[in-house]
């Protein structure tokens, strides 16, 4: 009999410092950097964002997403065998966020690792495990997003700095005969690196080039709405399914137009798509596990239907995923 994962709990955790576009742009302003609430809302959607204190990090947004999801599936963290965490803002250069994670959580000895694919982390992270069950590696895994991506951002940069927020999303992924997930779909293509990254890196005792983040905002929209068509149809060929079949896209929250764009050609209503980046603005990693847990709880999405989850990142990174909550 062929072995599945489903997703049996989901669960999520915000910061609790809100930044409304209106407290931004009054903050911005006091560094001499002119933007507005007009102009967030008209390009992104974003409507406020949440931002880690000082002293927080991503393992302790992922420790309260992941007690929520466990909670959700009836389980307890001795329960886990795997866990994944997607980050690109990890606690310290090595050990993993996955390990901390691990030990704040008390899973002690179960295997556990980060994948780092930026905005499309949590659909890398949530593939590897799926393969992981499939072949029995594991049986009960944790997979997360968690980021504080405004460590890394530039505030005198509005083109940037307006965008990103902090948070995490969890979901527990067990064993089951009955699909769970259906197929994903996984590409990088390195020659862009160059349009979103942060290009420093810690060498000798310091940090060599720019710590915070860059990003050819336009390059990296026209790139997105291509290949986020192009994964989604890939995924939905894989599992033998088509446009009609999905009930929710749950994409990564960056864009509100490049939502729109994606689900108009997959001739999905917005009606169809969760949309949570006007509250979250875009969590990298976090996104998409955010967005699912607010709409799980919420009852917008119920027990049964089928979730297509896609992101798209630095790297550059993009995927998708088809799973039957
Ligand atoms: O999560 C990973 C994936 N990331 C993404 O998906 C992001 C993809 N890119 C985008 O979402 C959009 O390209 C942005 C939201 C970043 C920018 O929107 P845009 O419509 O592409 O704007 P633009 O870069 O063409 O800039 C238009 C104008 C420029 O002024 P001029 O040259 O026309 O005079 C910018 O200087 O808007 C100006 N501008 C701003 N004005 C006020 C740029 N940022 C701001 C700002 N406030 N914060």
């Amino acid at each position: 009999m062929k072995r599945y994962s489903r997703i049996t709990g989901t669960g999520s955790f915000l910061p609790t410092r809100r930044l409304t576009n209106a407290d931004l742009v009054a903050e911005l302003a006091t560094k001499g950097v002119e933007t507005s609430d007009e102009w967030i809302v008209e390009r992104t959607g974003i409507r406020a964002r949440h931002f880690a204190s000082d002293g927080v990090h991503s393992s302790d947004l992922g420790l309260e997403a992941a007690k929520m999801a466990l909670q959700a599936a009836g389980r307890v963290a001795q329960d886990i065998d795997l866990i994944i965490v997607a980050t690109s803002t990890p606690d310290m250069v090595f050990p993993s966020t996955a390990c901390i994670l691990q030990n704040k959580l008390g899973a002690n000895g179960c295997a556990a690792f980060d994948v780092q694919a930026v905005c499309s982390g949590f659909v890398y992270a949530l593939a590897v495990a799926d393969s992981m069950i499939q072949t029995g590696a594991a049986k009960c895994a944790l997979v997360v997003g968690a980021e504080v991506f405004s460590r890394i951002l530039d505030f005198k940069d509005r083109t940037t700095c307006v965008l990103f927020g902090d948070g995490a999303g969890a979901v527990v992924l067990e064993a089951s005969e009955t699909p769970g997930i259906l197929a994903s779909d996984l590409h990088a293509d390195g020659k862009h690196v160059g349009i979103l990254c942060v290009p420093g890196h810690v060498s000798g005792g310091g940090i060599l080039g720019d710590p915070l983040l860059k990003m050819d905002g336009q390059a990296v929209f026209k790139l997105a709405v291509g290949l986020l068509e192009s994964a989604a149809r890939a995924t939905l060929a894989k599992a033998n399914l088509t446009e009609a079949d999905i009930d929710w896209l749950v994409p990564h929250q960056a864009n509100i137009r490049i939502m729109q764009s994606t689900a108009r050609k997959l001739k999905l209503s917005m009606d169809k798509v969760v949309v949570t980046v006007d509250q979250h603005g875009n969590t990298s990693a976090a996104s998409i596990p955010l967005a699912l847990d607010a709409a799980v709880r919420s009852g917008q999405v119920k027990p049964g239907q089928t979730l297509l989850l896609e992101g798209v990142g630095g790297g550059f990174t993009w995927g998708a995923l088809l799973v039957i909550l």
